[in-house]
């Protein structure tokens, strides 16, 4: 990256962790979030929420708050998060059945909008991260086939990379629109998108697989290559 960019890059960082800790905001991400919600309409009040990936808890905030009191928000990380009044976290692996299992059983219904803001460990190989992430996403495309409500919405992070393409067939086959966007307070790495998709069809076609706790790990498989 040109040391230009870097430096604006930087800036921006800076200016979105101020205001995070100004407005009590556990993350700059909840901007994100914010931004998305402001241009796509995520939330109503009232609504059920899954969040994939949620620590240090910054999009549980916001969902709390868009979806108001009557607001149903569950998280799920692989780290702790620390307690949130009204907010159901989870601590596990979302790739493992076990955690899928507490989930389904924690969460209890029917979601009206899935988040992922998952994201792999950083290898620092283009490839690998690219893969890795997308691994993720068909995760979160797993969940949205098990919780999300006829007409909800999802919300991903992905890194872009050969196997999006794949990926958003995934999604299409799925939901009625499906945006690949990138919000001011993101574009922290240059391969960093989300995936704003909404209308989801609930097609009896699609049927997820039942989950076992301690069963092997599910593959999935995004055209241009098998993860
Ligand atoms: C960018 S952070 C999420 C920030 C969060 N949205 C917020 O607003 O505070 C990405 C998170 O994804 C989580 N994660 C990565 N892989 C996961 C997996 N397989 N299951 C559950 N969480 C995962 C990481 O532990 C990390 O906390």
């Amino acid at each position: 990256m040109a040391l230009h960019d870097r430096w604006v890059q930087e800036r921006k960082h800076e200016r979105y962790y101020k205001l995070a800790k100004k407005l009590n905001y556990r993350s700059r991400a909840s901007f994100k979030i914010i931004q998305l919600d402001n241009r796509f309409s995520i939330f109503r009040e009232g609504d059920s929420v899954v969040d994939l990936g949620a620590s240090p808890g910054g999009w549980l905030q916001v969902a709390k708050e868009r979806t108001g009191e009557s607001g149903k928000v569950i998280g799920v990380d692989l780290r702790p998060i620390r307690p949130i009044e009204g907010i159901t976290t989870i601590v596990g692996d979302i790739t493992d059945g076990n955690t899928m299992a507490e989930l389904l059983e924690k969460f209890g219904g029917k979601a009206d909008v899935v988040l992922s803001d998952m994201a792999p460990n950083i290898a620092g190989h283009y490839s690998t991260d690219h893969a890795r992430s997308m691994e993720l996403c068909m995760f979160a495309v797993d969940v949205c086939d098990r919780v999300l409500k006829r007409n909800g919405t999802c919300v991903m992070k992905a890194f872009m990379g050969d196997m999006i393409d794949g990926l958003t067939k995934e999604l299409e086959k799925r939901f009625r629109s499906v945006r690949i966007t990138s919000p001011d307070a993101s574009r922290d790495t240059s391969s960093e998108v989300y995936i704003v998709s909404k209308g989801f069809l609930a097609s009896s076609d699609v049927r997820p697989a039942p989950v076992h706790k301690d069963e092997k790990k599910p593959e999935f498989t995004v055209k241009g290559g098998v993860i």
